[in-house]
């Protein structure tokens, strides 16, 4: 079983190349939690595997969430990886993730990550587009040895890009502290009213009210897939993320 997250379509690659490999089945993490699903049964054998975005070194909220809920009827042992996509480095969000799961007595066997475009748009500028290809071109190769270590079930740590990860704790209360959707804004003159924005937004916060977003909550988990998806780029985080550009893996 492969529980996923994504919010501009890195890390569903990422668990879909392992799912074609592995024959094993794709669970959506955020679905899971807006039905309220936190109990699986595993088969004899199953792998159980964690793939997601690295979000201010550390977890997605959502993750988190899930993992916090997530009960394993029939764990007996069971080979567990965790496979994260980042921009650059992955801080301390295995290792978090390692510390939830020990206190479920699940053991996190391998860890593994792969450096993706970053959709950070509020920093980071995603408009040269082969790049971008050149970017996950190289995660790519890489994705075929951390499938085959998979397939294979080795164990270890191949995460090699944690840089000052022991931060993390601080890095991840900046991300809970500052994950509001006020800064999201939408631009009512761009916005042609397709409903995109609300119908993938993983946490269900954007409501449509008269042909136009609007955020109902105060707080998300800040994946900016609404940012990312719109297909007029009618959608702003912050002042910058608009001339910054926007990504999906689909798109390049
Ligand atoms: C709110 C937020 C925080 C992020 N923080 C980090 C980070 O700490 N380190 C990093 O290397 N990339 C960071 N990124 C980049 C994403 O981890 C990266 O682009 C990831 O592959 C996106 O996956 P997805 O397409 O599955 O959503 C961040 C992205 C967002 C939206
Ligand atoms: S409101 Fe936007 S950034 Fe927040 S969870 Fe939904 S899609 Fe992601
Ligand atoms: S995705 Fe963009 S165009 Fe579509 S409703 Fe949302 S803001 Fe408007």
């Amino acid at each position: 079983m492969i529980f996923y997250f994504s919010g501009t379509g890195n890390s569903r690659h990422v668990a879909e190349y392992i799912s074609k490999k592995t024959g094993e089945e794709l669970v959506s993490i955020a679905e899971c939690n807006n039905n309220k699903i936190y109990t699986f049964k595993l088969k004899k054998g199953e792998r159980i595997g964690f793939v997601f975005p690295v979000y201010y070194w550390g977890m997605p909220s959502v993750v988190e969430d899930f993992v916090k809920y997530l009960r394993i009827e029939t764990y007996g042992k069971h080979y567990t990886y965790s496979v994260l996509t980042c921009g650059a480095t992955t801080g301390g969000a295995d290792v978090a993730l390692s510390k939830l799961l020990k206190k479920k007595n699940i053991h996190l066997n391998a860890s593994f990550a792969l450096k993706m475009v970053d959709n950070y748009t509020l920093v980071f500028d995603v408009n040269d587009k082969g790049k971008n290809r050149e970017i996950n071109a190289q995660a790519e190769e890489q994705l075929v040895n951390v499938a085959k270590n998979i397939e294979d079930r080795v164990s270890g740590n191949y995460n090699k890009i944690r840089g000052l990860w022991p931060a993390y704790p601080v890095t991840h209360a900046l991300y809970n502290a500052t994950r509001f959707t006020f800064p999201l804004k939408v631009s009512k003159n761009d916005c042609i009213s397709c409903g995109k924005c609300a119908r993938e937004c993983p946490t269900k916060t954007i409501i449509m009210e008269c042909g136009k977003p609007v955020w109902n909550n105060a707080r998300c988990t800040l994946c900016l897939s609404c940012v990312h998806n719109c297909p007029v780029n009618a959608i702003s985080y912050g002042p910058t993320s608009k001339k910054n550009g926007q990504y999906t893996y689909e798109e390049i």
